[in-house]
């Protein structure tokens, strides 16, 4: 069986192109959407993340607010921002990326950020509104899973309904939101983790395999079930410079029904559901229904 491929960046793009049309007539309101990102320090890669981000921003009409602050900020002027943020009427969004630098927290920053207005949705409110499956903003990767789930199954027919669904990773960010949204779609989930025994037994019996555990290759692609659909959620630079993810590709494209590719499957998703994300803030707080 030769995979069909995923195409993450096409998806994005569809997504992007539909939230445009939204933001335009929010816009006609005289309502433009504002998302306000912080990037404290100096790391190259995320420097890079946060300009796809301000640039996502403005192909839909979203307005940005950038701010870079030094690596010796301390806690108390980013508690600071984060209040002026919360009290501006203009910002719908907020997103401090993440890793901040040493000696600053990450916690207690995240928690002061009004619910509404957690676009990451790494709040506790919002993890726990999911959890009641009662999702309200939910972390962007793996809404971004979701989403290029939705539409397989639009294409093709294919449901998650009663499907085994292996998640490989147990983080906040991914593998635990992860797992409740495909709860909440019906499948059954099994979570496994770096400590799990025998890895490959829960992976050959997954008829949906999300990867997430941010390690090259921990996948081996004959462990994939025949006709699997899989979703690779990792991304490592190797030493050749080629990008690769948590599941060797090519064996598990032999196997799999569909399969996302790195470059170009889940990442671009994950800032299209950022933008989704401002939007419905946006829409929640400003708009009405
Ligand atoms: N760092 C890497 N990915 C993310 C993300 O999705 N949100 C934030 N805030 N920081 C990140």
């Amino acid at each position: 069986m030769s995979a069909l491929i995923l195409d993450g960046k096409a998806i994005a793009a569809a997504v992007r192109q539909e939230l445009k049309a939204t933001v335009t007539q929010f816009r006609a309101k005289g309502i433009t959407p504002g998302l306000a990102v912080c990037l404290v320090g100096e790391d190259p890669a995320s420097d890079v993340y946060v300009r796809n981000k301000v640039r996502a921003c403005e192909e839909v009409g979203i307005r940005s607010v950038e701010l870079r602050l030094p690596a010796t900020t301390t806690q108390v002027e980013l508690e600071a921002l984060i209040d002026r943020w919360n009290a501006d009427d203009t910002i719908d969004g907020i997103l401090v990326q993440l890793p901040l630098p040493k000696g600053l927290d990450a916690g207690p920053i995240v928690a002061r950020i009004a619910t509404h207005k957690d676009v990451d949705g790494f709040g506790m409110e919002n993890l726990g509104q999911l959890t009641a499956g009662k999702p309200a903003l939910v972390a962007c990767t793996p809404a971004g899973v979701m989403e290029i789930l939705r539409r397989h199954s639009l294409n093709t027919g294919w449901s998650l309904r009663g499907k085994h669904a292996v998640v490989v990773g147990r983080s906040i960010t991914v593998g635990r939101p992860m797992a409740l949204l495909l709860l909440q779609a019906n499948a059954t989930v099994t979570i496994c983790h770096s400590q799990t025994a025998d890895l490959k037994s829960f992976v050959s019996s997954a008829d949906l395999l999300v990867a997430a555990a941010g390690q090259r290759h921990l996948v081996q692609g004959d462990w994939v079930k025949p006709g699997a659909v899989v979703i690779d959620v990792g991304i490592h630079r190797g030493e050749d410079g080629k990008l690769s993810g948590d599941v060797d590709f090519a064996p598990a494209a032999a196997l799999a029904s569909a399969i996302t590719p790195v470059p170009g499957g889940v990442g671009p998703m994950t800032i299209a559901m950022l933008l989704a994300n401002t939007v419905q803030a946006c829409q929640a707080r400003r708009v009405g229904a």
